[in-house]
Order: structure tokens, then C-alpha cells, then sequence
């Protein structure tokens, strides 16, 4: 019998010795084929276009092609989900953001994921500013009037977004709150889909990132009364802060990062993560990301440990906002 076990105990540390070689040489090859990036919204929105530019540089300096999937749905989680189920072996990552890895997790219960103990970060993308847009045919000409307008239609108005939980859903809220209006909520897979409504006057605001709103604003299809940052952005430079226009109150923050699933090798997390750095760092994946208004994050603000950090503190402050205004 004491063979027998003898020969059992041998045979499990064999195995996990061949494992972890395994998991080793797996690491030191990889990738031998393409990355998948899931992009839990509609192409053509603000997530899609950032993790395209990047992905494009990524593929540059690993060597394999990093290739987009959209897997929409429930406002970005059901991609979220996706990326959490697959195979820790650095094929599946996830281009997440604010709504799917943070505000998410406040407004579904049963969410199938958290954020931080089933994901490994590999880096902040960038962050973005959020802003009050309207359709362009919309009579008011400032965010005084705007207000005043959804006061005074308040039966009538709707907003588009991606999803409850995105980041398009959640930072409306408080605006709603503070004006005291409660629109017909129309929710879209993205906001690419939600800004061609916009553009089409088929829907009257929304709150949207600049990434996807700059062009826009730019080419005079829709109305921009405010963003959310202590100055002007220059991609943007005629658009009011919203402290400028009148509603300091209106101050919140998008982001979007690259995760992939919990247990992925740590060789592989430190290739991804040091192949988005130098993508960030590439001219053109600059040129692209800053034209559109996106803050590339400063060295200290990359890879994965800030990463991490902002996952946590950004989940707590987002529980506190969105159920103190649930219980208002
Ligand atoms: C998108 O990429 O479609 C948006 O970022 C979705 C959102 O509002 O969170």
C-alpha cells in the first residue's frame, strides 16, 4: 500500500512539475499566434477606436496580430464576462473600462465577475472627458439653457447610452439628478450606434466621452454645451468646462484599460503589459489617441500595479455615487 501511495505522490509532483515547464515555455514563446482583444461595445464608439489604435501598436512590438472582437451586450458586461471565462493563456484579453471594471458592479447584482480577483491588469489605455451633448437641432445654446429646456420638457426628453452600467449610462445620472429630470432612457450596444442616433436627431443628449464626440463637435453635427475637466481640452478648445458653464457639480472621468483573465502567466501579463507601453509611445498611436481629445497615461500612471489601484479605488467611489443616488 505504502508503494502504491509512494508511486501516486510521485506521478502528482511529476505532473505539476511538467505543468508549471509548460506554463514556462509557454510563456517564453509566446505568442506563437494572434491575440484576441474583446471589445465589449459596437464598433465605431469610443472603446472600439481606442483599442483599435492600440491594438495596432501592440501587434507592432509582439509580433503576433492583437485582433478586435465586439461582444456587446448589458452594457459592456456580458464581453466582460467573456474575457473572464477564457483561457488564462494570454490569447483573450479585454480592452475594459470605467462601466464594465468599476460602476458595473454597483448596478448588477448577480454580475458574473469581479473585477479585481478575476482579472490580471496589464495597463491604463487612457482616460477621456465626459460631455454634455445634444442633438444639433436642439434650441438651447448653452448648458443654462439646456437645463432649463429638460426642466421644461421633462415629459418628453430621452438620452441615449450603452447599456446600464456604461460609462455613458452612469455619468448622465447625476446630471439627471441635478437638473431633477427623468428621461426616457434609450439604450444603445454602444455609443458609436447612440452618437448616430444623436447625429440623426433621433435622440435629444447624452454624455459621452470626447473620443467619440470630438469629430463630431468638430464637423457641427451635434451640440456640445459642457465637458468635465478643470480646463478646456484642445482638441475641443471652444467647449466651456463645466464649472465655466455653470455646473461645477458635473466633474466625472472615463477610462479605459487593458485586463486579461485571472491566472495568466505572469511572463505574459509583463509582455502585454511592456507591448501596450511602447505602443503608447508610438507616434502615431499618440498622434491618434490625442487628436481625439484621450489623456495618454504618464509613466508612473502605467502597467499593472497603478492599474490595479484604480480598479479598487474607482469601484468603492462608484458603489458610493451610484447607491447614494439610488436611496435620493
Ligand atoms: C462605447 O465604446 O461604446 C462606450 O464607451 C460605451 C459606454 O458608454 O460606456
Amino acid at each position: 500500500m505504502k508503494t502504491i501511495r509512494r508511486l501516486v505522490l510521485a506521478a502528482g509532483a511529476l505532473a505539476a512539475t511538467l505543468a508549471s515547464i509548460n506554463v514556462h515555455a509557454n510563456a517564453q514563446y509566446y505568442p506563437t499566434r494572434p491575440i484576441v482583444m474583446i471589445v465589449p461595445f459596437a464598433a465605431g464608439g469610443p472603446v472600439d477606436v481606442m483599442a483599435r489604435t492600440v491594438a495596432e501598436g501592440m501587434s507592432r512590438f509582439i509580433g503576433k496580430p492583437v485582433v478586435i472582437e465586439n461582444v456587446v451586450g448589458a452594457g459592456g458586461t456580458t464581453g466582460a464576462t467573456r474575457a473572464m471565462r477564457a483561457a488564462a493563456d494570454g490569447y483573450t484579453i479585454i480592452a475594459g473600462h470605467m462601466g464594465t471594471h468599476a460602476a458595473a458592479v454597483a448596478l448588477y447584482p448577480n454580475l458574473a465577475y469581479d473585477p479585481v480577483k478575476d482579472f490580471e491588469p496589464i495597463g491604463l489605455l487612457a482616460s477621456t472627458s465626459v460631455l454634455v451633448l445634444a442633438r444639433k437641432d436642439l434650441p438651447a445654446r448653452n448648458l443654462q439653457e439646456f437645463v432649463r429646456y429638460l426642466k421644461d420638457n421633462s415629459a418628453k426628453v430621452n438620452m441615449a447610452h450603452a447599456g446600464i452600467g456604461s460609462s455613458s449610462h452612469v455619468t448622465c445620472l447625476p446630471l439627471n439628478q441635478a437638473i431633477g429630470v427623468k428621461p426616457t432612457m434609450i439604450p444603445f450596444s454602444g455609443t458609436g450606434p447612440a452618437m448616430n442616433a444623436l447625429v440623426a436627431g433621433q435622440v435629444d443628449y447624452m454624455c459621452d466621452v470626447i473620443t467619440n464626440a470630438a469629430p463630431q463637435v468638430q464637423g457641427g453635427t451635434i451640440k456640445a454645451y459642457a465637458i468635465a475637466m478643470p480646463k478646456r481640452n484642445p482638441a475641443l478648445p471652444d467647449v466651456p468646462t463645466a464649472a465655466e458653464a455653470g455646473m461645477p457639480s458635473f466633474d466625472p472621468t472615463s477610462w479605459v484599460a487593458v485586463f486579461a483573465p485571472k491566472g495568466t502567466a505572469g511572463a505574459i501579463r509583463d509582455k502585454l503589459s511592456v507591448a501596450l507601453d511602447k505602443a503608447l509611445d508610438d507616434p502615431a498611436v499618440r498622434k491618434r489617441l490625442t487628436e481625439l481629445g484621450n489623456d495618454i497615461p504618464e509613466s508612473g500612471q502605467r502597467g499593472a500595479r497603478p492599474l490595479g489601484d484604480l480598479v479598487r479605488s474607482e469601484s468603492a467611489r462608484w458603489s458610493a455615487a451610484l447607491s447614494k443616488a439610488a436611496s435620493e
